[in-house]
């Protein structure tokens, strides 16, 4: 995942352009999806989807958090360049006073789809997600005035970053499959669609939409070290899809603004690090993650 928050670092390193010493670029960040986004909304579940011991974390400022990274995610990366005051903290820790600076719901595990991920056990899906937000609204309301936080709620960044679980957690696990790649993806998107729409009357204005990575390059299901070209070409076509969703809201929302991300072309399969040496640091995650634990504290050859 190194390369793609680095390849991301340098994206949003343009919208610093505007920026004034010590004021954040937003008022507010909101930041759905799954492990790639996860902040700690896991810790406290039943569930295998846990990343809060080390080695996670050995790179970031407050230890293992339960993010599934060795330091940032690719959403703290973002928050950093637009100058946030801190991390986004996960729905069942942050506090009150944070609530209108944002609030982390990503669960690993979790999927467009309430069944994705059951196999490891509990995680917030999308539609629980959107009912967390649901509340945090309703407890911004609250506190700032109707006016005021719809207002409020405009200006505020959302991410959206889910649906590599729906795809290796769920659609690839199922033997036989029983419907195609394509109207699979059309599902997948006719749901996310209701939950963009769900986001959209809850004030969202400003919708970050993450395209999916080249999945058929997971370590799970690359054990050869050669990516999967039939994996990563339905990926293309969800991706097209996605792409084509984000236009739409752009066409019905005169008001609102969804940017896609081209995820598959920034993390493209050949620009994918070389596996880490086995070291006395790496070697406990060696085998279930090489591609993913870049930590400074690993060496490489
Ligand atoms: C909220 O905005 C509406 C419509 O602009 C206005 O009629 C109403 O008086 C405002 N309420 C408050 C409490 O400011
Ligand atoms: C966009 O608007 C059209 C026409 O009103 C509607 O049929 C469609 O469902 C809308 N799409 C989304 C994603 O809201
Ligand atoms: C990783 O897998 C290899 C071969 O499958 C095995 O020999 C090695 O002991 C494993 N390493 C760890 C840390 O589990």
């Amino acid at each position: 995942m190194g390369l793609l928050l680095v390849t991301i670092a340098i994206l949003v390193a343009s919208l610093e352009l505007n920026m004034i010493n010590g004021e954040p670029q937003v008022p507010c960040f909101f930041i759905f999806g799954d492990s790639l986004s996860d902040s700690g909304n896991n810790n406290n579940l039943v569930t295998l989807a846990k990343a809060n011991f080390l080695p996670y974390g050995i790179d970031f400022p407050d230890g293992h958090t339960g993010r599934f990274t060795n330091g940032r995610t690719t959403v703290d990366i973002i928050g950093d360049h637009l100058g946030l005051n801190g991390y986004i903290k996960a729905f069942p820790i942050v506090k009150e006073e944070e609530i209108v600076g944002g609030v982390n719901y990503a669960s690993g595990s979790a999927g467009i789809r309430a069944e994705t991920g059951f196999q490891v056990g509990d995680r917030i899906s999308m539609d629980e997600q959107m009912n967390n937000h649901k509340e945090i609204v309703s407890r911004i309301s609250t506190s700032l005035g109707q006016n005021n936080s719809a207002a409020h709620l405009n200006k505020c960044l959302y991410s959206v970053n889910v649906g590599s679980n729906d795809w290796m957690f769920n659609y690839f696990l199922k033997a036989p499959q029983t419907s195609t790649p394509e109207a699979y993806a059309g599902t997948l998107i006719t749901q996310l669609s209701d939950q963009l729409n769900t986001l959209y009357d809850l004030g969202a204005r400003k919708v970050i939409l993450f395209g999916l990575g080249p999945l058929g390059c997971l370590p799970l299901i690359n054990i050869q070290g050669i990516c999967s070209s039939y994996v990563n070409d339905v990926m293309d076509m969800y991706n097209i899809k996605l792409k084509s969703l984000a236009d739409t809201f752009n066409t019905n929302h005169s008001d609102a603004k969804f940017i896609w991300i081209n995820t598959l072309d920034i993390v493209s399969p050949n620009n994918l690090p070389r596996p880490w040496v086995e070291d006395n640091k790496c070697t406990l995650l060696w085998n279930i993650s090489k591609y993913v634990l870049q930590s400074t504290q690993c060496s490489m050859y």
